[in-house]
């Protein structure tokens, strides 16, 4: 008997998959499906396994497989970053449950030296919001380097919901400036979007719907970190209900590709006093025991 047959996808909240509801499955939702499973039944399993905290579950990793296994069968390719990271778990997981000892060589956490914490210090609290821009292109290079930022951003449950479109064109931006300010023509817009089909094929928009707009947020964020260590200034650009819809008719894009927020990005044209922020002790809310 194949060790797949039986196996069901479990779905946070609904009913189980079958092998024939993954068969007609939207090809981004299968693959989406497939990094939550190999997030949720073997990355955050394997390790207390590993350290003996934790009994290996009956067929573990085997959600996993039966998803990569549709996709071949589907005849899609199983190249990419996500599939490399989803095969090595997946190999794991076999090799555990054929009885293997197996260990994982990753470098541990090790702080950064003196040299590197100042980098990441002048990253961090140097960063500021710029809205103002030369008459300057910003090469081409520049906003791959940014889109990769925002790539290697953590999304929930490893689901990669977010997509960009990049505005360079004067006329189309101002279909998405938003009503707050805005800047001025010389910019790139990055408008950070996500993908609406996601969250209802894993279960998530039942119980962390929120977890969508976060992931967004983080995205931006990595962008307009790796911004500014471009030399470029970048704003972050709220979105309202009116802009979204705008913009998604305008651009003729499918109605699950959902504006969320968006970025804009280029040279500065004055440098811009650095906001600060409240005291951390202000910050912190200490629950004390009486
Ligand atoms: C969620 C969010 C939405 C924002 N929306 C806008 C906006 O619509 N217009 C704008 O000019 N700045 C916007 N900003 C930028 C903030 O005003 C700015 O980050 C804040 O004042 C702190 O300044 P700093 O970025 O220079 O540290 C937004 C920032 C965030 C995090």
């Amino acid at each position: 008997m194949d060790e797949l047959d039986g196996v069901t996808i479990f779905k946070i909240g609904g009913g189980p998959y079958t092998r024939e509801d993954l068969m007609k499955m939207e090809p981004v939702c299968l693959r989406a499906l497939l990094r939550e499973r190999v997030h949720h039944t073997i990355e955050v399993e394997i390790y207390p396994i590993m350290l003996g905290r934790k009994k290996m579950p009956d067929k573990f990793g085997l959600q996993a497989e039966l998803i990569v296994d549709v996709w071949r069968q589907r005849g899609f390719s199983t190249e990419g970053d996500d599939f490399d990271w989803c095969k090595r778990y997946i190999a794991l997981a076999a090799e555990m449950r054929a009885g293997g000892k197996v260990e994982v060589k990753e470098v541990l956490p090790a702080p950064f030296t003196d040299d590197e914490m100042e980098v990441v210090r002048r990253l961090i609290w140097e960063r500021r919001s710029i809205r103002d821009w030369l008459p300057k292109p910003v090469p081409e290079e520049m906003i791959l380097n940014i889109l990769e930022a925002g790539r290697a951003a953590p999304t929930g449950c490893n689901l990669d919901i977010v997509r960009f479109v990049v505005i360079r064109n004067t006329r189309e931006a101002k279909m998405v400036w938003s009503d707050i300010p805005t800047p001025s023509d010389e910019c790139v817009l990055i408008v950070v979007c996500y993908d609406a089909r996601i969250y209802p094929t894993v279960g998530h928009d039942k119980f962390v719907p929120h977890n969508i707009l976060y992931d967004c947020a983080a995205a931006a964020d990595h962008m307009c970190l790796m911004a500014h260590a471009l030399g470029l200034g970048a704003v972050w650009l709220s979105c309202t209900e009116k802009t979204a819809k705008n913009f998604q008719k305008k651009f003729g894009l499918p109605a699950y590709i959902k504006q969320a927020l968006h970025i804009a990005v280029g040279w500065a044209a004055a440098g811009s006093i650095k906001s600060l922020r409240m005291p951390l002790s202000d910050m912190i809310i200490e629950r004390r025991k009486s």
